[in-house]
C-alpha cells in the first residue's frame, strides 16, 4: 500500500495552481442527468471520489470522456435507476444520485450509505425533502425505493443545514409543479455552485437569505460549466503555509469562498493578502492560541477543522477546537499525539497545549481531511513522517505531492 514518506522542517514558498471543486464537482455531475444530451464540464479535479460519482453515472446509462480535467458527459440515454451498494459504499455523496433520477426518471433504487469514519451521517433530512415533494419512499433489504408519478412545488424545512440533503432536495425539485421553498438551507459555495449550473441549463432557482425558491420548469438543457475553485484545498494550503511559516501565492482561488478561515488565520497572526491574480499568505510570527468552533457556512468550516487542530499544536499557549458537525471528527488527535501535540479531548471538544515543535512519526490517515492534517503536520516536524492509508487523501486531493513539491516540501509517494 501506498505511502507519504515527507522530511520537514521546510517553509512552504512559491506559487501554485489549486484543483477544481471536490464538493461541488459531485452533485454538479449528478445534475448533468437532469438535462439530456452532451455537457462539457471544465476544472474537474480528477480524484478518487470523482471517478465514483463517474462510474454511478456511467452505472445508469451516461456516456462519458474524462480528459485534463474535462469531462464531457452524455445524458441523452439514461435507463437504469438502480445504484447497487458497491458503488455507493464507499462514498456517502454518492446519495446524490438520487435526486437526480428522481429529478430525471421519476424513480430511484439506490442503496442507503452507511456510516462513515466521522460520524453516523443520517439522510433523514434528504427523504423528507422528497416525500414532501409527493416522492413515495420505501425502504427494503438496504435499499431505499424512491417512486413518484407527479412532482409537486412543496415548502421544506431542513432540521440541519445539510449540504447534500439541500443539494439532493434541488435536484429532485426542479421538475415539481409550482413554487418549492427549501428553508434553512446550507450555503457553502458548492451549493451555491450547483445553482448556477442548474440556472445555466434553465432551471428558475433564487437563493435568498433564509431559503431557495425554485420555480418548476418542464425542461432543461445541457451546458458547458467550469466548476469553482476548491476552497478546502485552498484553506489546506493557506494553512499548510502556516505551520511551515511560509510564504506562498495561491493562484485563481475565491476570497470570499474563504473568509473564515483567513479571518481565523489572521486572528492567530499569519498575514494573508487579497490580490486580483489569488491570495498570499505568509507567516513571520508566533501562532497565536485561537478557540475554534465549526459550523455550516459561513462559519468555520468542518472540514478544515483537522488542518487548523494541526496548525495550533504548535501555538505559543492554549487553543480549544470545538467541533459540532460530525461526532467523530477527531481521528486525527491520537495520530497528533505519536508526533509530540498535546490535546486533550473533552467531548467534542480538543484542547491543544501548544508545543514548540513536532517531531516525524509514523502516523494513519482516516479521512481526507485527518489525512490532510497529518501531511501539514508532517510538513513542519522535525525529521521523518510516514503516512499510511493515503488512499484516503486522494479521494479529496489531486496530486497533493506534486503541488507540495513545487512550493518546496520534501514529500514522496513510496
Ligand atoms: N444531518 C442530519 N440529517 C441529514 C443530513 C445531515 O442530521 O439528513 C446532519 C449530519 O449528521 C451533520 C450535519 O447534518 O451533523 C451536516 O452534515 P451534511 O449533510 O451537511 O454533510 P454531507 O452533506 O454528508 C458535505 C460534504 C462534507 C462536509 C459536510 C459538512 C460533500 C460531498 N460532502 O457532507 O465533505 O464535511 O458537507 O460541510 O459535499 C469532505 O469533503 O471531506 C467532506 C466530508
Amino acid at each position: 500500500m501506498k505511502k507519504f514518506v515527507i522530511e520537514g522542517g521546510r517553509p512552504l514558498k512559491g506559487e501554485v495552481t489549486l484543483s477544481g471543486s471536490k464538493n461541488a464537482s459531485l452533485p454538479i455531475l449528478a445534475a448533468t442527468l437532469l438535462a439530456p444530451g452532451e455537457h462539457i464540464i471544465h476544472n474537474v479535479p480528477m480524484l478518487g471520489d470523482v471517478k465514483t460519482m463517474i462510474k454511478i453515472l456511467k452505472a445508469t446509462g451516461a456516456i462519458t470522456k474524462f480528459e485534463n480535467h474535462t469531462l464531457v458527459i452524455n445524458t441523452k440515454s439514461i435507463t437504469n435507476s438502480k445504484v447497487p451498494y458497491e458503488l455507493v459504499s464507499t462514498m456517502r455523496a454518492s446519495f446524490l444520485i438520487a435526486g437526480a433520477l428522481i429529478g430525471r426518471l421519476g424513480e430511484a433504487y439506490v442503496s442507503r450509505p452507511g456510516g462513515c469514519a466521522i460520524g453516523s451521517r443520517p439522510i433523514d433530512g434528504h427523504l423528507k425533502g422528497f416525500e414532501a415533494l409527493g416522492v413515495k419512499i420505501e425502504e427494503k433489504h438496504g435499499y431505499i425505493n424512491a417512486t413518484t408519478k407527479d412532482l409537486k412545488g412543496a415548502e421544506i424545512w431542513l432540521n440541519e443545514r445539510s449540504v447534500t440533503g439541500t443539494e439532493n432536495i434541488l435536484l429532485a425539485s426542479v421538475f415539481a409543479k409550482g413554487e418549492t421553498r427549501v428553508t434553512n438551507y446550507a450555503k457553502e459555495p458548492h451549493v451555491i455552485d450547483l445553482i448556477k449550473f442548474l440556472n445555466s441549463m434553465g432551471a428558475k432557482i433564487k437563493a435568498q437569505d433564509d431559503s431557495i425558491i425554485i420555480e418548476g420548469v418542464k425542461k432543461l438543457q445541457p451546458k458547458e460549466y467550469t466548476i469553482s475553485p476548491d476552497y478546502n484545498e485552498a484553506g489546506t494550503f493557506m494553512i499548510g503555509s502556516a505551520i511551515t511559516g511560509g510564504d506562498i501565492f495561491l493562484r485563481d482561488v475565491r476570497w470570499e469562498d474563504s473568509i473564515s478561515e483567513i479571518a481565523k488565520l489572521r486572528e492567530i497572526g499569519v498575514e494573508v493578502k487579497k490580490d486580483k491574480l489569488g491570495i498570499r499568505v505568509k507567516r513571520k510570527k508566533i501562532i497565536k492560541p485561537c478557540t475554534v468552533k465549526t459550523a455550516p457556512c459561513p462559519g468555520f468550516p468542518t472540514d478544515l477543522q483537522p488542518q487548523i487542530t494541526a496548525l495550533l499544536t504548535l501555538a505559543d499557549g492554549t487553543s480549544i477546537v470545538t467541533e459540532t458537525m460530525f461526532e467523530q471528527r477527531f481521528n486525527h488527535i491520537p495520530e497528533l499525539r505519536r508526533m509530540g501535540a498535546q490535546i486533550e479531548l473533552e467531548e467534542r471538544s480538543a484542547i491543544i497545549k501548544g508545543v514548540s515543535e513536532l517531531s516525524g512519526a509514523k502516523v494513519m490517515a482516516s479521512d481526507i481531511r485527518a489525512g490532510a492534517a497529518l501531511v501539514l503536520a508532517g510538513l513542519s516536524a522535525k525529521g521523518v513522517t510516514e503516512i499510511s492509508r493515503i488512499y484516503h487523501i486522494d479521494r479529496g486531493y489531486e496530486n497533493l505531492e506534486t503541488k507540495l513539491s513545487t512550493l518546496g516540501a520534501k514529500i514522496k509517494r513510496v
